[in-house]
């Protein structure tokens, strides 16, 4: 149970590390054409070995096994620690684990789902919209996420997002490794809370870089 949560969680953080590459082409001096060319290419990517779309909706399903598995397991894990500890709540046993990001990892994980949620919706979906034009349906990616960062409560929500998504990683990443036996000695069990750290850290500043600066009206 835990190597399927150690597995599916490091293939989720390797998605954001991917995805947070990808943003960085927002920061470009060009109106977005090559971040609006880097989603075009996603959608045709193994063309014409499969046709558009195929590999983005198969690496949609994936992200999506990966996202059921790794709460089905979170869920399974909880459940069992709690009957283990005479029926205590295993997320409020201050005692089970060291950090603040431990202890909170379900609320950090329940926020962080409900994130992906309204992201998906209004960054992919366009069902919620705001900062978008009323009635406009044909927003590029980049015109989609400079409508989005426009609106200062948008961008706020993101923090909140971030401050989930980094607190879970950070707790998440290292004990992950963990799981999977890469914790032989002190020295090795420091340096993967150093590298979950600074994976995070990352993360942070490279996911809120783009909107801060789209609202401040540096981007745009
Ligand atoms: C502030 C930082 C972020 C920006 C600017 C951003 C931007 C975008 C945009 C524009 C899309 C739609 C792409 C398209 O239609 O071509 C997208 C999709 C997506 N984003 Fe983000 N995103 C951010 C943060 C995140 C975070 C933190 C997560 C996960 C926790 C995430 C997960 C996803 C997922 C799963 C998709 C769907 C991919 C797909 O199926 O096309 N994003 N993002």
């Amino acid at each position: 149970m835990k190597a399927i949560m150690a597995v599916t969680g490091l293939c989720l953080i390797g998605f954001l590390l991917m995805h947070m590459f990808g943003n960085t082409k927002l920061l470009l001096p060009d109106n977005g054409a090559e971040f609006n060319e880097y989603s075009h290419y996603l959608r045709r990517f193994l063309y014409p070995i499969v046709p558009p779309m195929w590999f983005l909706w198969a690496f949609r399903v994936f992200l999506l096994v990966c996202i059921a598995l790794h709460m089905w397991s979170a869920a399974k894990l909880t459940g069992r620690k709690s009957r283990n500890v005479g029926g205590a709540r295993y997320a409020n046993k201050k005692t089970m684990e060291s950090s603040f990001a431990a202890r909170t990892m379900i609320w950090s994980g329940v926020i962080l789902l409900l994130g992906l949620i309204m992201h998906l919706l209004h960054y992919t979906a366009q069902v919620l919209r705001p900062g978008y034009a009323p009635g406009v349906t044909d927003l590029t990616p980049y015109d989609r996420v400079l409508a989005g960062f426009g609106v200062w409560w948008v961008v706020l929500a993101y923090v909140i997002f971030m401050v989930a998504v980094c607190l879970h990683i950070y707790h998440g990443c290292a004990s992950a490794f963990i799981t999977l036996g890469a914790n032989v000695s002190a020295g090795s069990r420091k340096l993967l809370k150093s590298l979950s750290g600074i994976i995070a850290a990352l993360l942070f500043i490279g996911f809120l870089v783009p909107p801060v600066m789209i609202l401040s009206g540096v981007i745009g």
